[in-house]
C-alpha cells in the first residue's frame, strides 16, 4: 500500500477570487492574494490500493464515512492524479479538519491542498509546489494558494500550467491575526463553484475587474511594508465589491445575515471611535474575518465576543505550506 499524510492550512483572501475565465480548468478572471492560516488546517491520509481489490474510493471526513454523492468532488480529483500516474487504483482517504464546518473557514482550500500533496506523494509522483498548486486549483481555486505558506498570490495566468500561486513572503514576515466571527442563525453556504459562473451575470463585475489590478498593487505594497492602515481599507473595499457582484448576479447571491452587518458596523465604530486598527473581509458566507496586528487581537476578541450575534471566535496566525507527517490517520 502506498500511503502519505499531509497537513495543509486554509487561507483567507485579502483580494478575492470570484469569477472564472475557464470553468473547466478553474482559471480565474483576476489574480488574488491570501494569507495561509496556521491554526485552521486539514490533515489528510491517502492510501492507494495497489491490489486493485477496492472498487470505489472511500472517503472518511471527521470520522464520518461519506456517501458516493458527497465523495464525488474528491473522486474527480483523484481521477486527475490517477491519470497522471497512469494507474486505476482506488484510494482510502481519511481527512480531519481542526475547525468546525460552517465556521467561515474554507475547508476546500486546505482539504484539496492536503489531498493533492498526499495523493501525489503516495503515488511517488515528484512534483514541485508550483505544479501541485496547478493541480489543486483544478478542484478548488482557493486551494492553489494553500500550496504555499505565509502571504501568497495566485497569478491568474491563461493556461493550466501558468495559473498558479506564488509565495510573496513567509509566515514570519508579518504577525497578523485572522479572527473569524461566527455568526449565529447561519444559513447553509451556497457553493462557490456555482457562484463563480454567475459572476458574469452581474452588471458590477466589470467595475470590480477593472479596479482589482490597482487593489492588488496596494495589497502587495501594504504587505511589503507591514502596514495595516494601508492593507485594511483595500481588503474591505474588495470584499464589499465582491459581495456587490454576488448580490447583483442573476440569481442574486445574498450571503449576509443580520449579524454580518452588526459586525461590520461595530468594526467601523471601533476603528473610527476608538482608534482600534482592525479591518474586515468576508468570504462566500455570513461570517466575518477580522484582520489585525497580533497585539490588537486580545482587545478585538473581547469586543467581538460581546456582540449579540457572534456565536464564537476562531483565531489564526499566518502559517506554513503543506507538511508531510509521519503518522497516518488510517
Ligand atoms: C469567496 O472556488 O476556491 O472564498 O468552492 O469552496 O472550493 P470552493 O471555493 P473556491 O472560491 C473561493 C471564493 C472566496 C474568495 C477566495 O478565497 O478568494
Amino acid at each position: 500500500m502506498s500511503i502519505a499524510t499531509v497537513r495543509a492550512g486554509s487561507n483567507i483572501a485579502f483580494i478575492k477570487y470570484w469569477g472564472v475565465a475557464d470553468e473547466t480548468l478553474n482559471i480565474p478572471l483576476s489574480n488574488s492574494i491570501s494569507m495561509t492560516l496556521a491554526d485552521a488546517h486539514t490533515t489528510t491520509t491517502v492510501a492507494w490500493d495497489e491490489t486493485g481489490a477496492l472498487q470505489t474510493d472511500i472517503f472518511v471526513l471527521d470520522g464520518v464515512a461519506q456517501s458516493p454523492a458527497r465523495s464525488q468532488r474528491l473522486t474527480r480529483h483523484l481521477d486527475i492524479l490517477r491519470g497522471l500516474a497512469g494507474v486505476m487504483w482506488r484510494a482510502w482517504v481519511t481527512s480531519r479538519n481542526n475547525f468546525p464546518t460552517a465556521s467561515g473557514i474554507a475547508s476546500s482550500a486546505s482539504g484539496f491542498a492536503a489531498l493533492t500533496v498526499a495523493g501525489c506523494a503516495a503515488l511517488g509522483l515528484e512534483m514541485d509546489p508550483t505544479r501541485l498548486s496547478a493541480l489543486a486549483r483544478r478542484s478548488s481555486g482557493s486551494a492553489s494558494r494553500s500550496l504555499f505558506g505565509g502571504f501568497v498570490e495566485w497569478e491568474k495566468g491563461s493556461s493550466d500550467a501558468d495559473s498558479v500561486a506564488v509565495p510573496l513572503y513567509g509566515p514570519e514576515h508579518w504577525d497578523l491575526r485572522d479572527l473569524v466571527a461566527v455568526v449565529s442563525g447561519e444559513e447553509k453556504k451556497l457553493s462557490s463553484a456555482g457562484g463563480h459562473l454567475l459572476a458574469k451575470s452581474s452588471p458590477l463585475l466589470n467595475g470590480r475587474i477593472t479596479h482589482v489590478g490597482g487593489w492588488l498593487e496596494e495589497v502587495r505594497g501594504a504587505i511589503a511594508g507591514r502596514d495595516i492602515h494601508r492593507l485594511g481599507p483595500v481588503i474591505e473595499l474588495d470584499a464589499l465589491a465582491m459581495h456587490s457582484v454576488m448580490m447583483t448576479s442573476s440569481p442574486s447571491l445574498l450571503y449576509w445575515q443580520p449579524g454580518t452587518l452588526e459586525i461590520l458596523q461595530a468594526v467601523r465604530r471601533w476603528r473610527q471611535g476608538d482608534g482600534l486598527a482592525v479591518y474586515f473581509t468576508i468570504d462566500a458566507g455570513p461570517n466575518v474575518h477580522l484582520i489585525c496586528a497580533a497585539e490588537s487581537a486580545p482587545e478585538v476578541e473581547t469586543r467581538l465576543s460581546a456582540l449579540r450575534s457572534v456565536e464564537r471566535v476562531i483565531i489564526s496566525r499566518p502559517g506554513p505550506g503543506p507538511q508531510l507527517l509521519d503518522e497516518h490517520l488510517i
